[in-house]
């Protein structure tokens, strides 16, 4: 799928997305969402499929610790299979929250049914998706996720080719690599 007609004029944003266990345990809905990052016009520049150990959702959760919703935070999301992204478009780290929605999934259904949330959320715990909150959050969370993935190396080699849209979809890989040909 070549993008070139979509020509973008501003600079691309990376966020950190993440499918969490909730989602990956389902295939169907796993590949919804997958389907749903393509056709809100997210171009994936990496992916990875990860277990992790309790100690990994400790450190990335640190920021909650003293919350009464942490240990069942920190339980669930080493529970099984998540699905990382690093997700590019821009202004990213505002859209990806917006496309997920609300973190508590009752007041997501109520007020924005149509997020990703909404649609797929089971409580405030399993609540499907994960989305960085900043673009510090962004580049902090990417590096946790994503240690050989170097962002301002991706800003000052790809990006612009990116953002030009010289980028197919690799239906192997599923994710977006440049095109060779243009
Ligand atoms: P996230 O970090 O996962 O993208 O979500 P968020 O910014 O919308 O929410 P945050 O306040 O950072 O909370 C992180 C995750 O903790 C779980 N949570 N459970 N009351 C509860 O039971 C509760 N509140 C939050 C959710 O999984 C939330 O996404
Ligand atoms: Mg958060």
């Amino acid at each position: 799928m070549l993008l070139s007609a979509r020509r973008l004029s501003n600079v691309l944003q990376l966020t950190l997305a993440v499918l969490k266990p909730d989602a990956v345990a389902h295939p169907v809905m796993l590949e919804a969402l997958h389907q749903r990052i393509l056709d809100s016009n997210f171009v994936i520049v990496r992916s990875k499929d990860l277990v992790w150990r309790r100690r990994d959702s400790e450190s990335f959760y640190a920021e909650h610790s003293g919350r009464l919703f942490y240990q069942r935070l920190v339980e669930f999301m080493s529970s099984g299979p998540m699905r990382a992204y690093v997700l590019a478009r821009e202004d990213a780290v505002r859209h990806w929250r917006a496309l997920m929605g609300p973190t508590k999934v009752f007041r997501a259904r109520y007020t924005s049914p149509g997020t990703i949330r909404a649609q797929f959320g089971l409580t405030d715990t399993r609540n499907t998706t994960h989305g960085s909150d900043s673009v510090e959050s962004a580049q902090r969370e990417i590096r946790f996720f994503f240690p050989d993935f170097c962002a301002e190396e991706w800003m000052e080699k790809e990006e612009p080719s990116f953002r030009l849209g010289r980028i197919h979809y690799d239906l192997k890989k599923q994710i977006h690599t440049l095109s060779t040909h243009s």
